[in-house]
């Protein structure tokens, strides 16, 4: 029997609370299959068992769910599909599902993997089509209405360090460590300022840049799904981000403009999520350190997830019996 979460932030709108409960038991029940498979080498299982264990948990929840960014078209992907219905029946929302973000680490058993999932309400998500790439831009609240996303890497720095009241050589960077991001490392760095590499997890590094967690911002392409799910934390907590399509081979990009969507075109956050009434879940899986993974002891399971939605955070932390 699951004892109740106990939150370090209070709340004051019921719908959201509900709301709240109902996505992090999801990512709950994610994050405690997926551990499982932390560290065996085993990526695809390990997706796939939090699949299955997120699908089974939104079936109990109070929702009239529809997955927007899922695990793929319904033939490639027999569950969580784009597309899908999910829940039990109540309010109709669009769902961005990432049952582990962060399968390298997951497999790998190092830190950093988290289940994680966004709601915002239906028709108000943007549908990335075939666009797998994008290239983002994610500040704090503080710099959201002061950063012009078109300006210079070193120009982007200096407005972000003025509304930050910092020098720029005190900024600091999240950007994923790929070979295209070569010339935005040395960018960032004529600047005066320095980066934080990661192999992987940008969903988690743009919830640092919002929070101003060990980075003041993230700068760089990833996957458009992850974008999105983390438009729906900057929007819920009023901060900056931008995304444009940054087709990364000739064949995604035919495909993305087939589907009607511009390359390099940039989208504000609010064209990326178009309701201020979004809901964003994480629970750790391998724990980082800024969310906790999962932890057994002495017959119960221990999870911690973030919530951010209606410009509030909370972190849950959940004792469930281990069964
Ligand atoms: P997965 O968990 O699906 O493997 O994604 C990890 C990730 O690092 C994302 O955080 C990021 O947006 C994307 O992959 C970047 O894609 P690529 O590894 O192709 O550069």
């Amino acid at each position: 029997m699951a004892t109740p979460g106990q939150d370090k932030h209070e709340s004051t709108r019921s719908g959201q609370i509900d709301l709240g409960a109902s996505m992090a038991a999801v990512t709950e029940a994610a994050a405690i299959a997926a551990t499982g498979w932390i560290g065996l080498g085993r990526k695809e299982d390990g997706d796939g068992a939090a699949v299955e264990a997120m699908r089974a948990a939104f079936a109990g929840q109070p929702v009239s769910a529809t997955i927007v960014i899922g695990e793929g078209e319904k033939d490639d992907a027999p569950m969580l599909y784009s597309g899908e219905k999910l829940g039990k029946g109540g309010p109709a929302l669009d769902i961005a599902v990432d049952p582990v973000e962060g399968t390298n680490y997951l497999a790998k058993g190092m830190p950093g993997a988290i289940a994680v999932l966004a709601a915002s309400p239906e028709g108000t998500m943007f549908r990335p089509k075939s666009a797998f790439y994008m290239d983002k831009l994610v500040v704090p609240p503080v710099a959201a209405n002061a950063i012009d996303p078109e300006a210079p890497v070193g120009d982007r720095l200096r407005t972000l360090a003025r509304a930050l009241g910092k020098a720029v050589k005190e900024i600091r960077v999240f950007v994923l460590e790929r070979p295209r991001h070569q010339q935005l490392i040395s960018d960032i760095h004529e600047a005066g300022a320095s980066v934080r590499l990661a192999p992987d997890g940008d969903v988690l590094g743009s919830i640092k840049a919002l929070l101003g967690e060990r980075v003041d911002a993230l700068m760089g392409i990833g996957g458009t799904p992850e974008g999105v799910i983390s438009a729906c934390a900057a929007r819920a907590l009023g901060a900056g981000m931008w995304g444009a399509m940054a087709p990364q081979s000739d064949q995604e990009r035919a495909r993305v403009e087939r589907d009607g969507l511009k390359p390099g075109q940039i989208l504000t956050r609010d064209e990326l999520i178009a309701s201020d009434e979004v809901m964003f879940a994480a629970t750790g899986i391998t724990g980082d350190d800024m969310l906790e993974g999962v932890r057994y002891t002495g017959g119960r399971v221990l999870t911690e997830t973030l919530l951010i939605g209606n410009g509030m955070l909370r972190w849950v932390r959940t004792e469930r019996n281990h069964t």
